[in-house]
């Protein structure tokens, strides 16, 4: 970690980052729950907190993780040693600053119930909240700050975006008797102008949150599994949902191929943050 955190002041907003590490990480197909896949030496979960961390943005770090996983467990106990080491070190903790508070549950079946059960442990006095996917681990300081700032001047709901660089078409599957000349058909073309692709950290106004995924909790499986992010759900309560600069560090460790890319990252000449501000 190259920047201490800086745990901002007890008189402005409480902020908690709730990391979401409960995934199974099937499409990695690493044969371990991906938090636990070595990146650079360290676990995928390990750097993100540390990004996290190095953020400075947080009184609470909550981390949802598979339900009994000691191993993971006994990660975020390391992490939460290194971090009061670290602020010990820090001019905050001289100023009666705390090092934020590491909180570890057991996450659920979906990501939103991982969400939802980091959320009932969150501090009463937090009153903001970021969710961050662990699989996003070189998400780079920059980011968490643009996303905390959006906050600051009054967004309930804010998500980090970047350009999307393919044409996206919506397709069907083809129908019809006699042979397909091939397995689907292009419906339309989305104007690639006013497409953005995702990433975490998502900020919250905590009220807004919760009501959104109290929203939720009654969706069907069906319903449910089309769940991709925490900002789908603002925007079904109609609360506008404002879009910050993302960064293409963020990329969101899903396949092999994105594993390579994020060990190509730390090996970069300066690092895992280098690519982007
Ligand atoms: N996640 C979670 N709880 C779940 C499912 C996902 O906390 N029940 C988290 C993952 O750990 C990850 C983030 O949500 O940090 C984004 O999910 P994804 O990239 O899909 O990770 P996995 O679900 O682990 O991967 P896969 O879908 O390939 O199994
Ligand atoms: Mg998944």
């Amino acid at each position: 970690m190259d920047t201490a955190p800086t745990n901002p002041s007890p008189a402005g907003p409480v902020t908690a980052v709730i990391v979401v590490a409960a995934g199974s990480g099937q499409r990695l197909g690493y044969g371990m729950p991906k938090a636990k896949v070595p990146l650079g030496g360290d676990s995928i979960l390990t750097h993100a907190l540390r990004g996290v961390a190095a953020a400075g943005v947080a009184q609470q770090i909550c981390v949802a993780i598979p339900p009994g996983d000691s191993e993971l467990h006994a990660l975020c106990d390391e992490f939460t040693h290194e971090l009061a080491a670290l602020h010990r070190r820090t001019a905050a903790s001289s100023h009666g600053v705390q090092a934020p508070v590491v909180t570890v549950v057991d996450g659920g079946a979906s990501r939103a119930d991982s969400v939802r059960a980091a959320m009932a442990a969150l501090l009463p006095a937090v009153d903001s909240v970021l969710v961050h996917d662990a699989a996003r681990a070189l998400a780079p300081e920059s980011v968490f700050h643009r996303v905390v700032a959006a906050l600051g001047a009054g967004a309930a709901a804010v998500i980090p975006v970047i350009p999307v660089v393919d044409t996206v078409k919506t397709v069907e599957a083809t129908t019809g008797d006699g042979v397909a000349v091939a397995p689907e058909l292009v419906t339309g073309t989305a104007p690639r102008e006013f497409l953005r692709a995702v990433q975490t950290p998502q900020g919250f106004a905590l009220d807004t949150l919760k009501r959104a995924h109290e929203a939720a909790a009654g969706f069907d499986a069906g319903r449910a599994a089309l769940v991709t992010d925490d900002a789908m759900l603002v925007e079904l309560l109609g609360i506008p949902v404002h879009a910050v600069r993302g960064a293409s560090q963020s990329l969101k460790i899903t396949t092999p191929l994105d594993l390579i890319l994020a060990e190509g990252l730390l090996e970069g000449p300066l690092g895992a943050r280098w690519v982007e501000g």
